[in-house]
């Protein structure tokens, strides 16, 4: 990339970071079972904003829906986004517009590219554990570490080779003895291969995790079982937080800025009992991963219920993700 890309680049980060991008499905490729890859570019031809590995956007649906995918290609080409997109289950709209609809050519709306899950510098070696879809944000890094010669290792469980999504590359020259495909195995299988592979951490190896959640749990699980500390794990999760895990006691939380007070009933989010007073949080996933809500705290202790926060910002109580988490004390006061 020359000093003039680099710059049309940094203006096109400004232009996204003041609001939407407009972007054309430049192509549409199936990339495993289920899993359909877009690749998008910026409708006016300009460079889009750079972006790190572990990164995500928002896709806005012509349905109004908002939907967060991590960007999966390298991060020097500023001509276009990579994102892959499975189809689940049971989507509420989301992938199912995604494969059903979307055609090559079709407009889109994006955000600016934004990190919970950034590649840290200055780890001696990096393990990757991916599975499923969990594979996108690895497979930047993965990029990124083969691009600057850090030493790493990625490990990624799918059902089967036709479920693994860009396996092709993977067992490229470039990528092939950096990767281990782990397929067709059951939870059991899984926690066994988990096993043997984080025996071999060492102090200065940084983990990373991304997949369903069961598959981080067990991981997470066995990483700490194996000594790994805790602040060298990071985690990105995929996918809603189960609905119960949402609701619990009432509270009230208090907006410092007017000192209003708001009841927060206990079937209801902090988020959807403002918006009923005519308070309005931005949101985007409402489901405490992408860290689009995440809001000040000045008083009380938050009840965190997210998968955005560091284990630092939920010890220090000072931010709370109002779009799943409760609060612990009858009073919650919020910097808003
Ligand atoms: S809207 Fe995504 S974390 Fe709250």
């Amino acid at each position: 990339m020359n000093d003039e890309t680099l710059t049309a680049a940094t203006r096109a980060g400004e232009k996204a970071a003041a609001g939407m991008l407009g972007v054309r499905v430049r192509q549409l490729d199936p990339a495993a079972l289920d899993v359909r890859v877009l690749t998008l570019a910026a409708t006016d031809g300009s460079p889009l904003p750079r972006f790190t590995p572990g990164a995500h956007i928002d896709v806005h649906l012509p349905s109004g829906i908002v939907r967060q995918y991590s960007l999966c290609g390298e991060v020097s080409d500023s001509s276009q986004y990579t994102i892959a997109v499975k189809l689940e289950e049971s989507s509420r709209g989301g992938s199912r517009y995604v494969h059903d609809a979307l055609r090559e050519g079709d407009l889109l709306r994006i955000s600016a590219p934004r990190n919970n899950f950034p590649l840290r510098a200055g780890a001696g070696r990096h393990l990757l554990l991916a599975a499923g879809i969990g594979i996108t944000p690895l497979l930047a890094m993965a990029r990124q570490l083969v691009a600057t010669q850090e030493d790493f290792h990625l490990h990624y469980f799918a059902r089967s080779y036709a479920h693994a999504t860009f396996a092709d590359l993977l067992g490229a020259p470039f990528f092939r003895d950096l990767t281990t495909l782990h397929l067709s195995l059951d939870a059991e299988a899984t926690g066994l291969q988990l096993g043997r592979i984080l025996a071999d951490g060492s102090d200065r190896c940084d983990l990373y995790i991304c997949g369903p959640r069961p598959f981080i749990e067990a991981a997470r699980g066995v990483a700490h079982t194996q000594g790994w500390p805790e602040d060298n794990i990071y985690v990105e999760h995929f996918g809603a937080l189960p609905v119960s895990t949402v609701a619990a006691g009432a509270f009230t939380v208090r907006l410092a800025r007017t000192g209003r007070s708001v009841d927060v009933g206990p079937s209801e989010t902090i988020v959807a009992a403002l918006a009923k007073e005519g308070v309005g949080i931005p949101t985007s996933c409402e489901s405490g991963i992408c860290g689009t809500c995440i809001t000040g705290v000045l008083d009380g202790v938050p009840d965190h219920r997210d998968d955005v926060l560091s284990a630092s910002d939920r010890t220090s109580y000072r931010h709370v993700v109002p779009c799943v988490s409760r609060s612990k004390t009858p009073v919650l006061v919020l910097d808003l």
